[in-house]
């Protein structure tokens, strides 16, 4: 029997995919340095687990399908300290922000529409977009320019009358870009003028360094009917597994369709919103250890990676990725390589090759995205065995 063309044409994550190939070397009695994968090793704060230890009904019910008032107040206030005023009617709580995205791309999308995202991208945003038959186009940005995309004559180069929305991760994964206020007021004035949606996936909000200012979509009234930002507990407080996002939006319009799709899967978790909603009671000051923490990591991965010969590399601004070009032509063959051939003193390491981050046929193939989620320690390790697994690489 056949199955749909929307998913034979989908390709698997870049970033699972090689598991295959650790998993093998892990068998074979080597260490893997995993640096692919944006699962942090931070404490989930204890807050969490207490909350839930403290839930004492007979039922574990549904929770109300557009989420529990508790974790609602509880965002409303974490919205607040931000200067975002917000108003229940105005949040609705998913199962991830990958829920999040999936629930937008279906109300926003009709087949053939597009949308709007820097290249190289969160590749799952693909997957929700091509869920909704919408199209991918691509605003190509390169490692030599440090991935910067906010160039309005670029922008409009890319929009046609099928535009529907422009996916802005802020800040971004996989390059660690963060936009200037700038920056940001230019993109609010181009949705404008060419009326598209601004999806604004802010999940990693909290993660920008070097003392710059966290800036958000939510922040620019003239434009709040077509913010849409994606939340998530998942990187803010180390609680991936929580699988609880939200969509925030003015849109009222947008809100009641969303809930359609909400009330279709009927509710999230109740346990873990109850945890969620603690999350987001804890004080701000919660987030100057873990940004510090991030922040040193990201200095000495920068500084390691300087280190290696050939490489093109800009600093981050934010969240926990790095993207940089290796001296090699195909960095998937060299990542293969060394989890099936490679290893110092039986270790060896994963990363993700950024070819699959690209829509453009051919572009990135010499670049890697490297998570800084591990202790320094375990990071310096893993790009030490990416420099000596260069060298032996180029003398095979
Ligand atoms: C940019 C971005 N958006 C959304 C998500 C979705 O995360 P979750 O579904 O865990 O909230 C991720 C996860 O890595 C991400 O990197």
């Amino acid at each position: 029997m056949k199955l749909s063309g929307r998913i034979t044409e989908m390709k698997q994550s870049p970033i699972r995919k090689y598991y295959v190939y650790a998993n093998k070397a892990k068998a074979q009695g080597k260490k893997v340095y995993c640096l692919n994968i944006g699962q942090p090793d931070i404490k989930t704060p204890k807050a969490f687990m207490e909350a839930i230890r403290n839930f004492d009904e007979d039922v574990l019910e549904y929770a109300p399908s557009e989420g529990m008032p508790e974790l609602i107040e509880s965002i409303l206030g974490y919205y607040k300290r931000y200067g975002m005023n917000y108003t229940k009617e105005e949040v609705l709580i998913t199962n991830g922000g990958s829920e999040a995205l999936t629930f937008i791309m279906s109300c926003i999308l009709d087949a053939g529409d597009e949308v709007i995202m820097p290249e190289p991208y969160y590749t799952n945003y693909v997957t929700f977009i091509s869920m909704a038959d919408g199209v991918v186009k691509p605003l190509t940005t390169n490692a030599e320019n440090g991935y910067h995309y906010a160039d309005k004559d670029k922008i409009e180069a890319v929009i046609t009358p099928k535009t529907k929305a422009f996916v802005i991760g802020n800040p971004g994964n996989p390059t660690g870009n963060v936009l200037t206020r700038e920056e940001i007021r230019m993109i609010c004035d181009v949705a404008k003028k060419y009326d598209f949606f601004i999806i604004a996936d802010e999940v990693y909000r909290e993660f920008v360094y070097d003392g710059k200012d966290m800036t958000s979509f939510g922040q620019y009234e003239d434009v709040a009917d077509r913010v849409i930002i994606v939340d998530s507990v998942s990187k803010r407080f180390s609680a991936c597994g929580a699988r609880i996002g939200s969509i925030i939006t003015k849109n009222s319009e947008l809100f009641s369709n969303l809930l359609k799709l909400a009330q279709g899967r009927l509710s999230c978790s109740t346990l873990d919103q109850i945890g969620s909603a603690a999350l987001y009671n804890l004080e701000p000051s919660y987030f100057n250890e873990v940004k510090a923490e991030y922040e040193h990591r990201r200095n000495v991965v920068y500084d390691e990676l300087c280190k290696i010969k050939g490489i093109v590399c800009e600093k981050p601004s934010g969240a926990f990725y790095i993207t940089c070009k290796l001296p090699v032509d195909n960095a998937e063959d060299f990542l293969i390589w060394l989890l099936e051939n490679f290893d110092d003193k039986g270790e060896t390491v994963m990363f993700s090759p950024a070819e699959g981050f690209y829509a453009t046929p051919g572009l990135g193939r010499s670049e890697i995205r490297i998570a800084y989620v591990l202790k320094e320690t375990d990071m310096l390790r893993g790009i030490e065995i990416i420099e000596l697994g260069l060298e032996a690489y180029k003398k095979r």
